[in-house]
């Protein structure tokens, strides 16, 4: 499987998001994923799913050093001392010593950011995470969070897939030194998968419409993808994206999809996005 490295950080291209994945089902799909070679798992205070992953890592017996794990820090938690209570109670939930990625999961304007980066900051230092980012940051508040950070920032999470147009975020992301870490990769399993772009390729490649996308998304360069399932099966599928590539021509046609300009996860504390 492909790593990315992005500013001291060693990121597997591909990981295991687990939005919506409780309980034992939880727990047994991050242990089959880290089976199958999976090496990157993706979890937020907000899944209320950590102690589940963390039970699963640990089931797997794949040691905790091999792994990436990122969490992340709810949007009502930014203030400095909720902040560093949330990363606290994170560890206690998954059962480790230290996340390798603790992301801010939506920015807050109600909280100065210079207040968030500094926490974001000290809790690194202390240990409790190896690399700090952002998710759902435009590119104007990454510009903010960057210029406010001591430590390099490694990623920015946002949802991308091919009916998003992400390129401004990409750039910002690739301009410094960031991986962009697209969530939603599948359109959760809708439209984008039916396009004759996708199929069309898929039928060329011997691979599945899923298998396309994610490969649309890990071509692109600092890139990674966090897709989830629940069926063992599709851990398998969703992983085997390394064995081949999209033409240029290929590329270009999932890209032209973008038009279609469809936001997923829009909340009434969302951000202003980025036009496109
Ligand atoms: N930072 C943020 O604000 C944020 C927001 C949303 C998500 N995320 C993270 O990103 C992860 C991924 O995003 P997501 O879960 O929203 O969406 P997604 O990964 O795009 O889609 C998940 C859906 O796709 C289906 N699927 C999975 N593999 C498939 C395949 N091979 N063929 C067809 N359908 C397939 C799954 O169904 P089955 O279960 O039936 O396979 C599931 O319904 C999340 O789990 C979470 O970790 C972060």
């Amino acid at each position: 499987m492909k790593t990315l490295h992005v500013n001291g950080a060693a990121m597997p291209a591909i990981g295991l998001g687990t939005w919506t994945l409780q309980g034992k089902e939880c727990s047994r799909l991050v242990d089959a994923a880290l089976g199958l070679g999976y090496r990157h798992v993706d979890t937020a205070t907000i899944y209320e799913n950590e102690a589940d992953v963390g039970e699963g890592i640990r089931g797997s017996g794949v040691p905790r050093g091999e792994i990436f794990l990122t969490t992340k820090v709810w949007w009502t938690d930014l203030a400095a001392a909720d902040l560093v209570r949330s990363a606290e109670k994170s560890l206690r939930l998954l059962g480790v010593d230290y996340v390798d990625l603790l992301l801010v999961h939506w920015p807050n304007p109600q909280v100065p950011l210079a207040e968030t980066m500094d926490a974001l900051g000290s809790v690194r230092e202390r240990g409790l995470t190896r690399h700090i980012g952002v998710s759902n940051f435009p590119t104007p508040l990454l510009a903010e969070a960057v210029r406010l950070s001591e430590a390099p920032l490694v990623a920015n999470q946002v949802e991308h897939h091919p009916y998003l147009d992400q390129r401004k975020v990409h750039a910002a992301c690739r301009k410094y030194g960031m991986a962009m870490v697209s969530y939603c990769p599948l359109h959760r399993g809708g439209g984008a998968l039916q396009e004759p772009a996708v199929t069309a390729a898929a039928a060329r490649h011997g691979k599945t419409p899923a298998q396309i996308v994610l490969r649309w998304h890990v071509q692109q360069e600092d890139v990674a993808v966090i897709p989830r399932t629940s069926r063992k099966e599709r851990l398998t599928e969703n992983a085997a994206i390394f064995d081949f590539s999209l033409e240029a021509d290929e590329m270009e046609a999932i890209g032209g999809l973008r038009s279609a300009n469809q936001r997923i996860c829009d909340y009434s504390f969302s951000p202003e996005w980025d036009a496109s």
